[in-house]
């Protein structure tokens, strides 16, 4: 197609309306930008684990040696493992590349043109960007001054076009949690509650809502195993579902889309659960230890945090954004900048290793 006939094919007109999605820079582009050399680089602005995945796992990675096959599309000896690991059974778990596809999926089951979708900002951005790309709109509840949910304030934000009602918890990037009161409150309204706990295993609830969700018809529960696991980069998630939605589910999933290094990856995890579970205890160990010392930076007011990651105003009276993330880039720090109405002059650290602390400590001590 040449370029004049290309031009006589419109694309959807939502997508006009769509912000690209900006994920935390990459160390790549990083070293790119700042000339400093990716080893010696210190990525604190993704949420990812600063341990790799148990050696058992790298492992049978290796030894695996039929990869010219494709994976087992209904993923059940790892649904089979989710289930012991969640304490639900396997039919009401669904496998998914990433937690993210399965926030797409489950939008492009839901949401028709002119739908809307619940969301409580300062949040995970990318709930408003597939909602747009349905075709559908956010009605934003915002959360209180202390990062709480205004429950009355969502119930009665609901149109008799809302769909979903999203919560993460912890909440990214404000750490807190939803109670369980709040969503069974949320569950009475009929609309489907969609739980995002990417981050359940660092709270102080790590069992999260799953075992909620045979009883509720309108409960979903999200998970990855790209934090606590430490394997964002083979993309794999799930999600606890009402069996009525996971055959919907099933015919809208693109086939073979977890791949089959994503299915070793995760069954040997939870295969050698202690492994990662230390890994999980040392981050929360940071979190607390990174916690106290970044109090003692005087122009950060912090927000308690139970995910892996702590997110800070920038007191603007004191000191700008800018000038605070020069400091630190020029330390080779990557940390994940806010600058949007919901947060303005905020930052948000993820918790990495004790040296990575000390290090961002120190470049903080230079401002
Ligand atoms: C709240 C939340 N949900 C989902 C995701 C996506 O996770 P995954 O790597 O499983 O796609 C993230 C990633 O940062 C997240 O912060």
């Amino acid at each position: 197609m040449n370029t004049h006939s290309a031009q006589l094919v419109r694309v959807r007109p939502e997508l006009d309306r769509l912000a690209e999605y900006i994920p935390g820079e990459s160390l790549e582009a990083f070293s790119i930008r700042t000339g400093i050399p990716v080893n010696q680089l210190i990525k604190l602005n993704s949420n990812e684990s600063p341990y790799g995945p148990a050696p058992q796992v790298l492992k049978a990675l290796g030894d695996y040696t039929t990869y010219n096959n494709y994976p087992d599309t209904n993923s059940t000896a790892l649904r089979e493992a989710l289930a012991r690991y969640t304490g639900v059974e396997s039919h009401y778990i669904m496998v998914s590349h990433g937690s993210n596809e399965l926030i797409n999926l489950l939008w492009h089951i839901f949401l028709s043109v002119g739908d809307n979708i619940i969301c409580c900002p300062p949040t995970f951005s990318l709930y408003t960007s597939i909602t747009t790309f349905c075709g559908a709109y956010v009605l934003e509840v915002p959360r209180a001054e202390n990062y709480e949910l205004d429950i009355e304030a969502i119930v009665a934000a609901i149109t008799p076009e809302t769909k979903l009602i999203v919560l993460c918890s912890p909440n990214n990037p404000t750490g807190n949690s939803v109670t369980q009161e709040e969503v069974l409150a949320l569950l009475d309204t009929g609309r489907i509650v969609m739980v995002d706990e990417a981050y359940v295993e660092f709270s102080d609830h790590p069992q999260g809502l799953a075992r909620l969700v045979p009883l509720y018809p309108n409960l979903i529960v999200t998970r990855t195993f790209s934090k606590w696991a430490g394997l964002a980069g083979l993309r794999i998630g799930y999600a606890i579902v009402p069996e009525w939605i996971t055959t919907y589910m099933k015919r809208a999933q693109c086939p073979f889309e977890v791949n089959v290094a994503g299915h070793i990856a995760a069954i040997e995890t939870l295969k050698h659960l202690d492994y990662a579970m230390d890994k999980v205890r040392l981050i929360v160990q940071e979190r607390e230890r990174l916690f106290q010392k970044l109090t003692n930076v005087p122009f950060l007011d912090l927000v308690p945090s139970q995910g892996n990651f702590i997110m800070a105003r920038i007191k603007e009276e004191d000191v700008r954004m800018e000038r605070v993330r020069a400091a630190v880039e020029a330390h080779g720090i990557l940390l994940r900048y806010f600058s949007h109405p919901y947060l303005h002059n905020f930052l948000r650290v993820t918790v990495g290793l004790p040296e990575h602390t000390d290090r961002l400590i120190k470049a903080l001590a230079e401002i």
